[in-house]
């Protein structure tokens, strides 16, 4: 497979050309451009939102029954799709054949579940306190949302975030990674022959520019990002210049706790498939392994035996187990902060080095380095690549304050065998998402996800939390 697409952006129901041009390469084989596209410089964004506005007050009202339909016929598509879906996203961001399927598999779930959740948009009545009135909330779609998305989940985060904003009555202007706009435009091929008004849901490709001009547009009424914490910042100021609603995903710096109780198998495979699958480029990757002293020698010996075995290669070759990273700025990231280690004092027992394989792609040894302090930027920084740390603890409550210590709370793990640490964990740790005997990363899409402090800004994404930051609540009050 190595054609190159050319992209166009969709607005209106239409496919239009557009100034500028991106280039998506494969990271696994940099000389596979898989597509060009263009680079919109805001007034395809412009002309995206004229069209979501133009298309909102129908779809807003259409029968819950419509929007409910739609979205399952997109889901059904998706998945019956999986496979050559799943072969694009793992050809254009690099993260394995299986890893590309089962993200695409969840893609479709995904509008499958909100295509039910159209049908389930409640309020409540609740008996007023003065005699003869009564009280009733309503859940009210609000307009044109604008959608920031992130390259290292090409088609799952669209998907959570667009399904629900359809759902529930608002109209969509997309703005994709730059990096991975043939997966995003995949999935808006899917929603134009799904039968989606016109206006309903647009996709412009472009690069941060854009995005701003969407987020600073007047007539967007709520933003929703993941990304990068600095972008977040420039996204926020924007979409705060005209009061717009605002949801923040910005990543996370996630601790694995594992205490000496904790069946040591178990601790090895949550480590390695939290730090290391999906080439560690996901905002909810275990990258701080937080050991008490009694495990911590032996623990420190599997895992580094583990992650040494673990084959890297091309992303759709059958033996992969770790892709390479995204981009070339990724793989210096990386590459930097195995520097950055060194020089705080780390030990690096594996990895750490750039592989030159059959194909020139951006190909890292997953790294691990032991003996690192709490306070050394490999332990408090985003890094986004093949790289965890270990930090050993003398016990349990000190595993606890070093989880705690930092910017960010996403997600956090412990495994243990002690039902008293983890529920103490569980609720003591300050993470939005908590995992026991289970890696940080990989989460169901019908449940709430988000995290506290620096990672996450506004209400919950995902499952039955996601009415929320896509609804207005409207409380009426009546008399007869
Ligand atoms: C997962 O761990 O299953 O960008 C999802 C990210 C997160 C999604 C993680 N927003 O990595």
């Amino acid at each position: 497979m190595t054609e190159t697409a050319t992209l166009s952006h969709y607005i209106d129901g239409q496919w239009a050309s557009g100034k500028g041009t991106l280039e998506s390469l494969n990271p696994s084989d940099t000389r596979d451009v898989v597509a060009r596209a263009p680079n919109d410089d805001g007034s395809a964004i412009n002309a995206a939102v004229a069209a979501a506005k133009a298309a909102y007050p129908a779809w807003a009202n259409a029968s819950p029954e419509v929007r409910s339909d739609i979205l399952d016929r997109v889901g059904t598509t998706i998945l019956a799709r999986k496979e050559q879906l799943g072969r694009l996203l793992s050809r254009e961001e690099g993260k394995t054949l299986a890893e590309g399927i089962g993200e695409v598999t969840r893609a479709g779930r995904i509008f499958k579940y909100f295509g039910g959740e159209a049908l389930r948009r409640t309020g409540v009545t609740v008996d007023s306190t003065r005699p003869g009135v009564e009280a009733a909330t309503y859940r009210e779609p609000l307009g044109v949302f604008g959608l920031i998305t992130p390259w290292n989940f090409p088609i799952a985060i669209p998907a959570w975030k667009s399904a629900p904003a359809l759902a529930f009555g608002n109209t969509v202007v997309m703005k994709p990674a730059s990096l991975t706009p043939a997966t995003a435009v995949a999935l808006a091929e899917i929603i134009h022959e799904s039968g989606a008004p016109k206006g309903v849901f647009n996709l412009v490709i472009g690069s941060g520019a854009a995005g701003n001009v969407l987020a600073e547009h007047r007539d967007v009424v709520g933003v929703s990002f993941t990304g990068s914490q600095s972008v977040g910042a420039k996204v926020a100021a924007a979409a705060m210049s005209h009061q717009a609603r605002l949801q923040l995903e910005m990543g996370g710096k996630n601790p694995l706790v594992v205490v000496d109780d904790a069946d040591l198998e178990r601790a090895v495979q949550c480590a390695l498939d939290g730090a290391f699958f999906a080439t560690g480029q996901r905002c909810t990757a275990s990258s701080r392994i937080i050991v008490t002293q009694g495990i911590n020698d032996r623990f420190v010996d599997a895992l580094t035996k583990r992650v040494a075995a673990l084959r890297v290669g091309d992303a759709l070759g059958a033996e992969t187990q770790i892709g390479p990273l995204a981009s070339a700025s990724q793989l210096e990231t990386t590459l930097s902060y195995v520097d950055i280690a060194a020089k705080e004092g780390g030990r690096r027992v594996t990895g750490g080095e750039r592989l030159s394989l059959e194909k020139p792609g951006y190909y890292v040894a997953p790294t691990l380095i032991v003996d690192t302090h709490p306070d050394m930027r490999v332990n408090c920084e985003e890094v986004f690549g093949p790289l965890a740390s270990v930090v050993r603890v003398k016990d349990y409550d000190e595993a606890l304050a070093v989880a705690n210590a930092g910017e960010f709370g996403l997600s956090a793990g412990i495994v243990t065998t002690s039902l008293k640490y983890a529920r103490h964990f569980a609720r003591n740790v300050r993470a939005g998402m908590v995992m026991t005997n289970l890696p940080t990363a990989g989460v169901d899409y019908h449940v709430p996800f988000g995290g506290t402090r620096k990672s996450s800004y506004g209400p919950r994404e995902q499952g039955f939390a996601a009415v929320e930051f896509f609804t207005l609540i409207k409380t009426t009050y009546s008399w007869a």
